[in-house]
């Protein structure tokens, strides 16, 4: 059975009809790809498998559990973090303290004081540890907003890391990045392959094709199709935007 399944995931905003039956299954230890066109509805499904939305009709099963209207809180605390197309920092703060507040024990003491959290050094050797495996060690006294871009990018995965999820769903992690950026990625990606369950969006069809073990194209609303990226290469869709892409 897969770590986690969609069946027939339907959303609507107002009359517009986003996803029509998604269907999805990530098996422990893969990493899928999802890609489709801009507009098809990628970001709004991981909305929805996320608890961000809430599906109008379908089914959303975790390690065998039925995790549909859950809230996102309560879904991350079952082990399933995401990041978002959007950067989405505390800026001001430093990049330590970031990740010291995404820890689940950090969560769970907000009545505490912030100051006293900040000092506990506990949680943070656990957010330094964090930060060493995206690649930011020796940055967490950096203030988010002075990061590189890149930077930026590989602090949003650790803070998603730190909720110690068994799955993560990363939207477009590669928007934004320039060659040397998007090849660290790469290589965090597959870094963190090793141990953790994996879904990725991506526009940039080579980082996505060197990383995943099956990749889904989502359009018109729907899984349109699916397989190995061996299998994808002849889909009619995917060599067209590949040429798009890649013209030479
Ligand atoms: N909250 C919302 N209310 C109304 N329409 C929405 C909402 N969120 C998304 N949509 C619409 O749903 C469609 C799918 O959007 P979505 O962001 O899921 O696409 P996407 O596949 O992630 O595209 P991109 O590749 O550009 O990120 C778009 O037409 C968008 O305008
Ligand atoms: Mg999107």
């Amino acid at each position: 059975m897969a770590l986690f399944e969609a069946r027939g995931l339907h959303k609507r905003f107002g009359d517009r009809v986003v996803l029509e039956a998604i269907d999805l299954a990530f098996d422990a230890g893969t990493l899928t790809g999802i890609m489709g066109p801009n507009g098809a509805g990628k970001t709004t499904c991981f909305h929805c498998l996320t608890g961000y939305h809430r599906p109008d009709r379908g089914r959303i099963v975790f390690d065998g559990e039925d995790i549909g209207g859950l809230r996102p809180h309560e879904i991350v605390r079952r082990g399933v973090a995401r990041s978002f197309q959007a950067i989405n920092l505390f800026d001001a703060d430093t990049v330590l303290d970031n990740v010291v507040v995404a820890l689940p024990e950090v969560r769970r003491r907000v009545a505490d004081a912030w100051g006293d959290l900040a000092r506990d050094s506990g949680a943070q050797d656990r957010a330094a540890e964090v930060l060493a495996r995206v690649g930011l060690a020796g940055r967490e006294r950096a203030r988010a907003k002075d990061l590189a871009y890149g930077e930026r990018r590989a602090l949003e995965i650790a803070l998603a890391l730190a909720s110690g999820p068994r799955i993560l769903f990363l939207d477009e992690p590669t928007s934004g990045l320039g060659a040397d950026g998007t090849a660290r990625l790469g290589e965090l990606v597959s870094e963190l392959k090793r141990t953790l369950t994996m879904v990725v969006i991506e526009h940039d069809m080579r980082f996505l094709f060197g990383l995943a073990d099956t990749i889904a194209v989502i359009h018109w609303g729907q899984v349109i199709a699916g397989g190995t990226p061996r299998e994808l290469r002849d889909n009619p869709w995917v060599a067209r935007s590949a040429l798009a892409e890649d013209p030479c």
